[in-house]
């Protein structure tokens, strides 16, 4: 363990975290994995340590990576992908801002390929997309990723708050071979992984460029719709609503209620042009 003192931001920094587990007689945490993950409580029979998630020491954002060839918009609203045979793997975590506080109503959209190594590019296996809780959680519930030629062990995703720039990244395994040779990856962006019941858990913090401090997370305006379909911030869509923004004609895809930010064409999950 090293000596790095706490930062000065006014929140306890994650070495700070770090230390207060480990006299606590807790299991080290993710964080001496060198990843860049809330350092969290652990199962398997420790009392739950009551902190205050902080995301990191200072700023760092989460690393942007290429999207890569396989994306598709409008994946289906789901935590839990139900198709295909392999590992069971969870994958947990929060999504925190500038100033390390959660973020809730984040789009996390995913997307990987199957057991054997394929996307499915004609429909939606392995794809699916949702929304941080109020504590700014998410868990996805899926199977480890297959490899195929050229890659390392991924998983694609993609991060965006109401009315903040998409974050495009990829997460990845630790010891895997082939994080050696793969170009692309980057170990800022592993998980921490370990043996669960029935399959692996996985667990990896984002940490996204939404200002907190001293502005607070945008939030959604609550406005009156007015008549004829206009798109409203606050309302309530059900798919196959139909509504006008900018001019153009939307179809929503899946129910949700509408935030600033969130217009149609900033939310292709939710929206598409008809
Ligand atoms: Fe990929």
């Amino acid at each position: 363990m090293d000596s790095e003192s706490n930062t000065s931001t006014g929140h306890v920094s994650r070495k700070a975290v770090l230390r207060a587990a480990l006299a606590a007689g807790m299991a080290a945490p993710a964080v001496l994995m060198g990843v860049p993950a809330l350092a969290r409580t652990l199962s398997g029979g420790e009392a739950p340590l009551d902190l205050t998630p902080e995301c990191d020491d200072g700023d760092d954002l989460t690393l942007p990576q290429m999207e890569g060839p396989y994306f598709k918009p409008n994946s289906p609203l789901r935590s839990s992908m139900p198709d295909g045979t392999g590992t069971r793997l969870t994958v947990g975590g929060y999504v925190f801002g500038r100033a390390c506080r959660p973020v809730s109503g984040v789009l996390l959209d995913f997307w990987q390929a199957d057991n054997n190594g394929a996307y499915d590019n004609t429909g939606f296996k392995f794809r699916g997309h949702q929304f941080t809780g109020a504590d700014g959680s998410f868990k996805l519930t899926t199977i480890v990723p297959g490899l195929y030629p050229g890659r390392t062990r991924h998983i694609h995703v993609k991060v965006q708050a109401p009315g903040r720039p998409i974050l495009t990244t990829q997460l990845y395994f630790p010891n895997e071979p082939r994080n050696n040779t793969d170009t692309i990856f980057d170990p800022r962006l592993l998980m921490t992984v370990r043996d669960g019941s029935g399959g692996r858990e996985a667990a990896f913090d984002f940490v996204i460029d939404v200002p907190q401090n001293p502005g607070p997370t945008p939030t959604a305006t609550t406005t009156t719709a007015p008549p004829g379909g206009t798109w409203t911030a606050g309302r309530a869509y059900a798919a196959g609503d139909r509504v006008t923004y900018g001019g153009v004609g939307y179809v929503c895809l899946q129910a949700h209620t509408a935030m600033g930010g969130w217009e149609p064409p900033n939310v292709p999950a939710l929206w598409r042009v008809g």
